[in-house]
């Protein structure tokens, strides 16, 4: 029986993680760390938490003591914990560096000291930066973090580099694109322009909504997920990636006629951000060498995500 420990468990992405490999280790046991922070809710893990096979933690990654006690005999680790809202790194950047770089330090240090044999981390497309050229990012492109939480997941996959060269640890890390599901806390554009829809409120751009992003499905990352952990190469990066972008007011358009608001007059353009990148571009024909594709549509994934925020609104 393996045992498998993953952090950031009762939020979006973690929670959706949880139930998959739930599903797939039929036999085995899981250990679900979390601090529970504003984004995340117990109530994500419903269907798995009173199974005699799941073990839940509500502690901090900087509790070093805890997690390593946590991570005793442990197979396989998914850090997945992070502060994750751009915006919110703007006004509290240090709350960033600590969870996002010292948390994933603290992390691979407790997973060094009990010797875990499969070591996964979660990071994100954002810290290759902005990229305006024609030919889109492979894992090996240099680090150019834009803003302050891309640079405290940049500074943690530094530290999983060193951990790799000095220790041997053999971690695998995974870059993802913007990821939408249910359960994202509604402050990311997706889960932000349905939950103002639904709760007649508008919705505010940054700029002129002119950015661009690929949209993953949180169903997609996670078969991503799966593959590689199944068939990934140890000290290896993976970016997993959507086929198609959207500018910020398609989404919102595509959004706007499935609840039937009318768009004008239920958003308001407000000043940009400080910085905002135009558009991450990533390549991920390494992942699909391992025979993962992207299966899920925006546009067909919007009605089904609606139907659960309107049922969940009470949650947030
Ligand atoms: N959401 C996206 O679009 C996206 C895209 C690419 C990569 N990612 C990465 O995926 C991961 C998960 O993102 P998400 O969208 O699910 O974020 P989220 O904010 O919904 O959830 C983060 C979870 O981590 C927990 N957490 C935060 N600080 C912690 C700490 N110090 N100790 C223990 N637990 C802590 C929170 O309680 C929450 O459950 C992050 O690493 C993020 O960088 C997200």
């Amino acid at each position: 029986m393996k045992k498998i420990l993953i952090t950031g468990a009762a939020g979006f992405i973690g929670s959706h993680v949880a139930e998959v490999i739930f599903q797939k280790f039929k036999n085995d046991k899981l250990v679900l760390y979390d601090k529970i922070t504003y984004a995340a809710n117990i109530k994500y893990l419903k269907n798995i938490i009173n199974s005699n096979r799941v073990y839940f933690v509500k502690d901090d990654l900087l509790n070093y003591k805890i997690l390593e006690k946590n991570l005793k005999n442990v197979d396989i680790a998914i850090n997945v914990a992070a502060e994750s809202h751009v915006d919110n790194s703007f006004g509290n950047s240090l709350l960033f560096t600590k969870t996002n770089t010292l948390g994933t330090h603290s992390f691979l240090e407790a997973c060094r000291k009990q010797k875990v044999k499969k070591i996964i981390h979660v990071s994100t497309d954002e810290v290759y930066g902005e990229n305006l050229k024609s030919k889109p990012f492979k894992e090996d492109q240099m680090l150019n973090p834009t803003n302050p939480y891309s640079a405290s997941k940049a500074a943690a996959d530094m530290i999983v580099n060193s951990y790799n060269h000095s220790y041997k640890l053999n971690v695998i890390t995974v870059r993802a694109n913007n990821i939408y599901g249910a359960r994202q806390y509604p402050e990311k554009l997706i889960s932000k322009t349905i939950f103002n829809f639904l709760k007649k409120k508008k919705m505010t751009i940054h700029g002129r909504g002119n950015s661009a992003r690929y949209f993953l499905s949180v169903n997609d990352f996670c078969s991503g997920l799966i593959k590689i952990i199944d068939k990934g190469k140890p000290n290896t990066i993976y970016n997993i990636a959507a086929n198609k972008s959207f500018y910020i007011m398609d989404v919102v358009r595509i959004i706007s006629l499935h609840l039937k608001v009318n768009l004008k007059k239920n958003i308001i353009f407000v000043k940009d951000r400080p910085f905002n990148d135009k558009i991450y571009k990533i390549n991920c024909n390494r992942l699909k060498k391992l025979g993962w594709k992207e299966k899920d549509k925006l546009k067909l994934k919007i009605p089904e995500i609606c139907e659960w925020y309107k049922k969940n609104i009470k949650l947030f």
